[in-house]
């Protein structure tokens, strides 16, 4: 970065921060954001941690520098809050997978089931569903469903076959949605990767498609059992402060690196796939947070009745799961 450039950079955050206090505005950020975006909001995190601060935070106004439903889950949890988000249209492919009625109807071939919804999902979806849950702690919420009851998890496949794996269900069913980033991470990819990088650790998380072939392949021997990590965002954090590793490979959203990179600058960070960038998490920008902030700009608003259908399943979400790893 060039010194004009940093004083900008100064000056939009100092603009930023100072209209953020004037609204008495939290400003939350997921970890795929922009790196200005991470650097200038009060909390960075994944799904699980941003939504326990939504609901926790004494600010009036929260500001979600995210996607949609994240802005949407806050407005469930604190429906009393403004909660505005600065780009409407940032939605979710993996969101988009399932809708209400689809939802309704697979209900209806599976009368008694439990119905875990993963977080990437619509409030109407939310209020359809009895428990929701995050990449960081789903194992936790089915593993916590008594072993009789069958479960319907959506939307996510790559992530529903994670939490099938490790908690050895048979009675569960999972929705064949997909995430067009993580499922554009291909095992070759990373297997070739970490053949070209021995002494590597590698951080996946439990939506990419290579997900279950990498710890099929950590079984064959192919690749290394001990440094293979399934991981949510915060997790990959978590682990990021611990390793002695001297690189790291990760198969995520991009925006991740930052955080990473800050949280261990002794290890080399390297994605796996430097393309597979999420466009929505990637609308707000400078200029859009900006204009939120001065014009008070988007509002989110979830139906009353919806949102009072929605809260249970979200606030078991944020019950469960004391820390933010998915699986070792
Ligand atoms: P986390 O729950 O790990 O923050 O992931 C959210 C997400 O959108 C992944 O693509
Ligand atoms: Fe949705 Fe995928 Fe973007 Fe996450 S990375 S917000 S799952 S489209």
């Amino acid at each position: 970065m060039t010194s004009a450039e940093r004083a900008s950079q100064e000056e939009w955050a100092a603009e930023v921060r100072c209209l953020a206090a004037a609204r008495d505005a939290v400003i939350l950020a997921h970890n795929y954001q922009l790196p200005e975006i991470q650097d200038v909001a009060d909390h960075v995190g994944d799904s699980l941690a941003l939504s326990r601060i939504a609901a926790a935070s004494p600010a009036t106004t929260i500001v979600f520098a995210g996607v949609y439903f994240m802005a949407e889950t806050a407005k469930i949890l604190a429906p009393e809050k403004t909660v505005l988000i600065p780009e409407p249209r940032a939605g979710c492919s993996l969101a988009d997978s399932i809708d209400a009625d689809q939802l309704r109807r697979w209900k209806a071939e599976h009368p008694g089931a439990v119905v875990v919804a993963y977080v990437n999902t619509s409030a109407e979806v939310k209020a359809e569903s009895d428990l929701c849950c995050t990449s960081a702690n789903a194992v936790e919420i089915v593993a916590g469903i008594p072993d009789e009851r069958e479960v319907l998890f959506l939307p996510d496949q790559f992530l529903g076959a994670h939490v099938q794996r490790t908690t050895q269900r048979h009675n569960m069913h999972i929705w064949m949605g997909e995430c067009h980033v993580h499922a554009g991470i291909s095992p070759v990819e990373l297997r070739d990767k970490a053949l070209a990088s021995p002494a590597s650790e590698l951080f996946i998380h439990p939506e990419c498609g290579c997900a279950t072939p990498a710890l099929w392949l950590s079984g064959t021997g192919d690749l290394p059992a001990e440094r293979t990590h399934v991981l949510s965002t915060g997790g990959m954090l978590d682990r990021a402060r611990r390793t002695h590793a001297p690189s790291v490979l990760v198969a995520t959203e991009t925006g991740m690196l930052h955080q990473l990179r800050r949280a261990n600058p002794s290890v080399v960070w390297e994605p796996v796939n430097a393309k597979a960038e999420c466009v929505y998490m990637k609308m707000t920008t400078r200029e859009v947070l900006l204009r939120c902030l001065r014009d008070g700009t988007t509002e989110v608003e979830v139906d009353v009745e919806v949102a009072a259908r929605a809260r249970r399943a979200v606030e078991a979400m944020i019950a469960v799961g004391t820390s933010s790893l998915v699986a070792e």
